[in-house]
């Protein structure tokens, strides 16, 4: 679909992947499907590329190829469409994390404050609940808890309070209603789409249950891929950052006491090694892209 989104760290993150010709390729957030056309273009003729998304419209994006089998699911479940698919190991995983610009700028999917829609902000519009049913049901401190974990909000207390106070008189239905409420809270504020933004934000990784999906992934990897196969993940927020590099530093199993591994020095090491530091685009990049701006690259080999 046209302008459905821009791919970030395009050429970067194909060459982090080290494509092998005919190996087998999982991208885990198909998107506009920019990243899943440039591995196609460097895999052979045998290669196979399993591309998923949670989002029925981005399936329509899936390039028409005969490597490619496109799978409208959670990423949560990787394991077991592989189980289904009959892929034993894979030789590369890409998940370019969040949400894509086609859901921005689509008023109907309700994830912008920029334009009046409903409140809906559902990656997967079949099933779960809306940002509307969290804002009118959540009790007042869960509320709280939410814009504070997952937006790190100023003021989530009053935040949350201000909304109580609202929802008592009309239903909050719409994007633009949330947004007169949020900002009543911060009057004269010389950054009203900063705050918004924050909001925003911890509503849809509420609905979405994004980082909890993201961890059971995580876990997933180690048994899905390869002895040298690749991971790459872009994240777009601290909250997702912090925890992709724990799990692929070996930071998360070391505090569970699941060690998979020993290094010949009796030391520890996790499943993965993580190749580099974290990767951000260029200025030029930027420039042609300002939406690119909060992405950072992790890299990581399969020991
Ligand atoms: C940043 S976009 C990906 C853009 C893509 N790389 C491209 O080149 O166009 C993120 C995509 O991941 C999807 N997504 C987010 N969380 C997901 C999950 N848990 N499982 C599957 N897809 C998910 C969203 O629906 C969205 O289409």
């Amino acid at each position: 679909m046209e302008g459905y989104h821009v791919p970030v760290l395009l050429a970067e993150s194909i060459e982090a992947l080290n494509i092998v010709a005919n190996g087998c390729y999982a991208d885990l957030t198909l998107g506009g499907g920019g990243h899943a056309r440039a591995i196609l273009e460097a895999l052979g003729p045998e290669g196979r590329l399993y591309c998923l998304d949670r989002d029925a419209d981005a399936l329509a994006n899936a390039p028409v190829d005969a490597r490619i089998t496109a799978i409208h699911a959670d990423y949560r479940n990787l394991g077991r469409w592989m189980e289904y698919y009959g892929v034993q190991k894979l030789d590369g995983v890409l998940a370019d994390l969040g949400v894509s610009s086609h859901h921005f700028d689509e008023p109907r999917r309700g994830f912008t404050f920029r334009d009046d829609g409903p409140l809906d902000m559902r990656m997967n519009q079949l099933g779960g609940v809306t940002a509307a049913e969290v804002v009118q049901g959540y009790p007042e401190a869960k509320l709280a808890g939410v814009l504070r974990q997952w937006g790190e909000v100023e003021r989530a207390e009053r935040v949350a309070q201000a909304i109580v106070q609202a929802r008592a008189k009309a239903a909050l239905a719409t994007t633009h209603q949330l947004r007169d409420v949020v900002l009543e809270v911060y009057p004269g504020t010389r950054e009203p789409h900063k705050v918004l933004a924050r909001v925003f934000q911890a509503l849809r990784i509420e609905v979405n249950g994004e980082l909890a999906s993201l961890e059971m992934l995580l876990k997933q990897l180690p048994s899905l891929v390869r002895q040298g196969g690749r991971v790459v993940v872009l994240t777009y927020h601290s909250l997702e950052d912090r925890m992709v590099k724990r799990y692929l530093r070996g930071d998360a199993q070391r505090d569970s006491k699941v060690l998979e591994m020993r290094d010949l020095m009796g030391g520890e090491a996790g499943p993965f090694r993580l190749l580099g530091k974290a990767y951000t685009p260029s200025g030029d990049e930027l420039y042609r892209n300002p939406r690119a701006r909060s992405a950072k690259m992790r890299i990581a080999e399969r020991r």
